[in-house]
Formats: structure tokens, C-alpha cells, sequence
């Protein structure tokens, strides 16, 4: 790591004390309100979209007939259809799986891991005794997470660190992967999404890393589908030439830990649209 991403982080080379998740969540903030005094906070929420306003106004045309609406409508009969055992989704959530998006991820003390919302559909599945789904190529577990995401609309991101070693440690995790230079083209998720944000790399410019969460599952007009978070982590490690973590394991989990964390009191407005 080079000197300024320590500086960044408030750790110094001579000291190992660690910046609490809430120093680190003030200092992201303050960097982004500070470098972009036109964007309002809560306009996070909209990606690149916050900071670009050039391609703001193609994007609202887009929303205003989103490509998602299907998968919303799909994803919910899938929520509503009974497995074989005549049980639904609604069984393995607090409040029947609606209006819940915002307290995911969590970290489960029992458990001692990070429990995202799409680890916890494909949990309830193999409850029940159904197949777990994939967490790539858009289909039935994106639709069923945008669904569930668009019955949070408005809720605020609220992601806790629970006062153990153990979820300091996964919040710790996600934040070192954030930082790290990986890939042939030795890039972090920081160069872009934290220090080129908002300049232009080839033909995109990279959003701020605060607000990501808050809108996925993400269609893509690119792909023609939606998008996971964890299959977009993996787009971005591609394109770096780095070598993909596998979605849902331990390190994305902890991952999306770290970036939700960063992005409390924003509103969750997923699912979006994307190029
Ligand atoms: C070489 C620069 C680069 C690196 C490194 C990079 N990204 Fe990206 N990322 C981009 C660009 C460009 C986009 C598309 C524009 C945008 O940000 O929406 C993007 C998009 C994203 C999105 C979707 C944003 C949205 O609103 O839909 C997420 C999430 C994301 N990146 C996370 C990450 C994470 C996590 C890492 C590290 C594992 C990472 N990126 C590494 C350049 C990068």
C-alpha cells in the first residue's frame, strides 16, 4: 500500500492503532462532500450518476421506463410461490421478507460471518429443500433481490457492527481487499472508486465508492439483464486482471460489508439501471 491509502485510512506505518469503522465512515463521507460540494449526500445513492450530470439526464429517461419492472414482477411471483413443502420466502424473514433490504448485510454472531441478503434467499431455499440458485447471470435470485429491494424503497441503509472482535475483523477484511492494489494492472477498488473518481477511465468514470450498494441488483443495458452485486465486484476484478473471488464467499461477503457499511444513511433505491 503507498503512503497516501495509509494516510487515507488514519494508519500510520509507526502506529498499528485501526480507525473504528465509525472514523472510517466519517472520513469517506467528509472526502466525498469535500471533493464533490455540488452533490448533495443523499444523491450517493445514484452512482456515477451523483457526480455526472452529463449523462445524468439520458439515465432519468431510462428510469422513467425501467427495464427492470419485469424482473421486480417476476422476482415477485417467485417470492410468492410456495416450495414443495408448501412454505415461502416470507417463513425465513423478519417481517415476511418485506420492507428489509436496508439491514443487509449483517453480521450473524452466532455464526461468526457476514449474512448478505442473496447468502440468506439461497439459505431459505436449501431449508426448505429446494436447489440453491446462481448468483450469476441475472435470473431467479436477481429477480427475487430486486423484488425484496424494491419493498425497501426509501428505507435507509442501516448496517451494524456488532462491538465483537470477530465482525471488526470481517469489517477489517472488506476494507483491506477495498484497498489493495490486485491484477496485472495493479489497481484497488480505491484507485478507481475512491482517488479517479469522477475522472474519466477509457469510456467510463468510476462512481464513489459511497452509494453502491443501494441500488442493486442493477440492470445492465450492456448485458441485457440484472446484474448482481457480487457478479459486479467480479466485472470489476476482470477488468483489472485480477482472479475473481467466488460469488458469496467470504470475501465479497466481507466485501459488501465494508462498502454497505460506508454508505449508512443512504437510501436503498434498487434495483437501477446501469450501462
Ligand atoms: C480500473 C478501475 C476500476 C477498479 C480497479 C474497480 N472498478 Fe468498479 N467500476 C469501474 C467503472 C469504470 C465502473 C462503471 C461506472 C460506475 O462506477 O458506475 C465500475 C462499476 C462498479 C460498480 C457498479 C456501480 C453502480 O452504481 O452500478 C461497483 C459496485 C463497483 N464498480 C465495485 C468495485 C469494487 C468492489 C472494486 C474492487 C474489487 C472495483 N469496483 C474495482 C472501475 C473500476
Amino acid at each position: 500500500m503507498n503512503k497516501f491509502i495509509f494516510i487515507f485510512l488514519g494508519l500510520s506505518i509507526s502506529t498499528t492503532v485501526l480507525s473504528s469503522p465509525e472514523e472510517d465512515y466519517q472520513r469517506f463521507k467528509d472526502y466525498f462532500l469535500d471533493r464533490f460540494p455540488e452533490t448533495e449526500f443523499s444523491d450517493y445513492k445514484n452512482g456515477v450518476y451523483s457526480i455526472d450530470l452529463s449523462s445524468r439526464e439520458q439515465w432519468e429517461s431510462i428510469e422513467d421506463f425501467p427495464p427492470y419492472e419485469i424482473n421486480i414482477e417476476q422476482g415477485e411471483e417467485l417470492f410468492n410461490t410456495p416450495f414443495k413443502n408448501g412454505n415461502t420466502y416470507a417463513s425465513c424473514f423478519e417481517n415476511s421478507g418485506i420492507g428489509i433490504r436496508q439491514n443487509y448485510p449483517y453480521f450473524d454472531e452466532d455464526r461468526g460471518e457476514v449474512v448478505t441478503l442473496e447468502l440468506a434467499i439461497n439459505e431459505c431455499r436449501k431449508s426448505n429443500g429446494e436447489k440453491p440458485y446462481s448468483y450469476y447471470k441475472g435470473g431467479p435470485m436477481a429477480d427475487i433481490s430486486a423484488y425484496m429491494a424494491s419493498t425497501s424503497a426509501g428505507e435507509i441503509f442501516d448496517v451494524k457492527i456488532p462491538n465483537t472482535d470477530e465482525a471488526f475483523n470481517a469489517y477489517e477484511d472488506g476494507k483491506r481487499l477495498y484497498f489493495t492494489k490486485v491484477g496485472q494492472l495493479n489497481f484497488s477498488c480505491a484507485d478507481c472508486h475512491v482517488y479517479q473518481t469522477g475522472t474519466k477511465l477509457r469510456a467510463d468514470i468510476p462512481s464513489p465508492a459511497i452509494g453502491h450498494p443501494t441500488h442493486f441488483p442493477v440492470y445492465r443495458s450492456s448485458a441485457g439483464r440484472l446484474v448482481t452485486l457480487h457478479e459486479r465486484f467480479a466485472g470489476c476484478l476482470n477488468r483489472v486482471r485480477a482472479k475473481p473471488f467466488k460469488a458469496q464467499g467470504e470475501e465479497y461477503r466481507n466485501l459488501e460489508y465494508f462498502i454497505s457499511y460506508m454508505s449508512n444513511g443512504l437510501e436503498i433505491n434498487g434495483p437501477g439501471s446501469r450501462k
